[in-house]
């Protein structure tokens, strides 16, 4: 039987790094590194129903030791990879108060943010979750890397992408040329393209949001919500962004996580869910705002900063965006 040439991951990120004339490899290296850390997460969620290590940060195994949350355990993984790595000076994740200088590669170029686990409510129902990464250059010359580094507006992200543990393990990722997915093949332990140059439709007839809070958004979110509902769409919310920004980037629509009465800055994170998402959503030929402005474009003060996020179809967002101007303008 004849099948297609198979291209794995790493083989991708070679070849396109031939592509570009000054790469020097660094980054490509550490984009492997990343995938080879994911391949370790995405074998611990397997078994995470098997050895009932799952949201269980309190309790003991049975020899006695503390037994790892799945989300810290994903964390530990992925810090000590790109320890590992030398190409990374710094890492900041959502399971770590401040960044991490990595002492040993101090002089490196980069810098990752991560959502080691997104989605972790999910973990304990063998839900889709996933990791999230961003890459930047970092900004200063030398010596440590500084806070300064890791708060970049997203538009300074050199590479950006995500891990979904699903019904099958996918990479996706961009380097900003391109919007690539992977699937792991789990016999041969490779991520293989399987996704070429993803495009996301123009629009759609799904609309992805928690509607359970509809009386706590602003009133130009819920002005969006009714014309969605009054409108042939439906709605899918899994409730792990990452899987809800993977279906909408494949199928269209819109994912969208408004602010409410108690979370006035919305709930999720800027540096290391919404900006990866939106280069990546972006990449593929959509939007994401946080209703006003570019979510790339957004400065960032703090290392865990929320946003309220629209992302998905072009034309879906630019319309949840006329539904907020107009409310604006009603209310101002
Ligand atoms: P995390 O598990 O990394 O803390 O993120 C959970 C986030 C995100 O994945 C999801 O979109 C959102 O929380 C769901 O929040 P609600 O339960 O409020 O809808
Ligand atoms: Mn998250
Ligand atoms: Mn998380």
């Amino acid at each position: 039987m004849m099948h297609n040439k198979i291209i794995s991951l790493d083989e991708h990120i070679i070849r396109s790094q031939r592509n570009l004339p000054y790469a020097t490899g660094e980054l490509s290296s550490l984009l492997r590194d990343i995938g080879l850390a994911s391949k370790i997460v995405s074998r611990e969620v397997n078994k995470a129903g098997l050895v009932d290590i799952a949201g269980r940060a309190d309790v003991e195994n049975q020899s006695g030791d503390d037994v790892q949350k799945l989300d810290m355990l994903a964390n530990d993984l992925l810090i000590s990879c790109l320890r590992n790595s030398g190409e990374c000076c710094g890492i900041a994740s959502e399971e770590e108060e401040d960044f991490k200088t990595i002492e040993t590669h101090k002089f490196s170029k980069y810098v990752v943010l991560f959502d080691p686990l997104d989605g972790s409510s999910n973990i304990d129902v063998n839900v889709s979750i996933g990791t999230i990464f961003a890459i930047y250059r970092r900004k200063t010359f030398d010596g440590e890397c500084t806070k300064y580094d890791f708060l970049q507006k997203g538009v300074k992200q050199v590479a950006a992408g995500y891990v979904l543990y699903g019904s099958s393990t996918m990479l996706v990722y961009t380097t900003g040329r391109g919007v690539n997915g992977f699937t792991l093949d789990p016999s041969i332990g490779e991520f293989c393209l399987s996704h070429p140059n993803i495009q996301i439709p123009k629009s759609g007839k799904v609309y992805s949001v928690n509607q359970g809070n509809y009386n706590k958004y602003p009133s130009g979110a819920r002005a969006y919500i009714d014309h969605c509902m009054n409108s042939d769409y439906s709605l899918r919310y899994i409730g792990s962004m990452v899987a809800d920004v993977h279906r909408t980037l494949i199928k269209g629509g819109i994912f969208f996580y408004p602010a409410t009465k108690s979370k006035p800055e919305g709930k999720l994170r800027l540096l290391y869910e919404c900006n990866p998402l939106a280069m990546l959503i972006e990449g593929a030929g959509g939007k994401a705002s946080n209703g006003r402005e570019r979510i790339l474009e957004i400065e960032p003060h703090e290392l865990h900063q929320k946003t309220a996020v629209f992302m998905g179809s072009p034309m879906m967002v630019e319309e949840a965006e006329a539904y907020i101007r107009e409310a604006e303008l009603v209310t101002t």
